[in-house]
């Protein structure tokens, strides 16, 4: 059975005191009765303060991103070594406003996923199409080089402590979300690459979706066979959203 997972990503959204509020609701709102992962991804100028009030609780800290390097003059970067410092168990990269804004490259995010491993911090692979490579049909070709990229890299026992998140670039923000059969067929095609690699990973490596995810649409597509839970933006900013969407998963325990 693979492990279900609901991570939220605040994006560039906090201060002090909103952050020890939504901590504050989340840790309230648990009931214990969830076996899935739960996990927030800070800005890295709040890992510290957000890592200590999560001491003890069932909550990751997750890094957005890291560095290529692993230290010296790259004024403005922060390591993977740092975050991990910092409480982290896990970090995202390759999130396509990094891809698009920061122009990184599936070289680079790949770069990155090896510095997360070596700093043994869970990488969350993210990849997705834009609208116009949905509507030119090479989806899964993009979905591939992204993939790709990373797999080359690694052998299937470090890709094997990582997971990996499907978020249609159309669907961030825009309040439109992928149909449950649209997700799924994505999530289905990424496992499908996974099993090439080996049949095992592709049992065990979840893959979450991302993208206009709410409490209201979260139950049907995490129900999805290849669906293991959601990478959360904009809902993960509030307590009570984002726990509805963490009790959306498929209660196990
Ligand atoms: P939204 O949930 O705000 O669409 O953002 C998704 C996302 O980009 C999470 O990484």
């Amino acid at each position: 059975m693979r492990k279900q997972w609901v991570l939220g990503n605040w994006k560039m959204n906090g201060s002090s005191q909103s952050n020890r509020h939504l901590i504050d609701g989340l840790l309230a709102g648990l009931d214990g009765q969830n076996s899935s992962g739960i996990g927030v991804c800070t800005p890295s100028v709040y890992l510290s303060q957000v890592g200590e009030r999560l001491i003890g609780s069932p909550i990751a800290l997750g890094a957005q991103d890291v560095s290529e390097h692993s230290e010296g003059a790259y004024t403005g970067e922060v390591s993977a070594a740092m975050v991990a410092d910092c409480g982290c168990g896990l970090a995202l990269v390759g999130h396509s406003e990094r891809r698009t804004l920061h122009g990184e490259t599936s070289e680079l995010v790949a770069r990155k996923f090896r510095q997360a491993l070596s700093n043994r911090l869970m990488p969350v692979l993210c990849v997705g199409e834009t609208l116009e490579q949905r509507e030119d049909g090479v989806t899964y070709k993009v979905i591939a080089e992204q993939l790709d990229a990373v797999f080359d890299c690694c052998d299937a026992n470090e890709l094997a402590l990582s997971v990996i998140a499907y978020e249609p670039v159309w669907a961030i923000g825009t309040g439109k979300t992928a149909s449950t059969e649209q997700a799924q067929e994505v999530h289905e095609f990424i496992r499908k690459r996974l099993a090439e690699k080996s049949q095992l990973l592709a049992e065990k490596v979840p893959v979450l979706y991302g993208g206009s995810v709410k409490p209201d649409n979260a139950k049907e597509l995490f129900s999805m066979p290849d669906i293991d839970g959601g990478l959360i933006g904009g809902a993960s900013l509030d307590a009570e959203s984002f726990l509805a969407i963490y009790n959306s998963t498929e209660v196990i325990g």
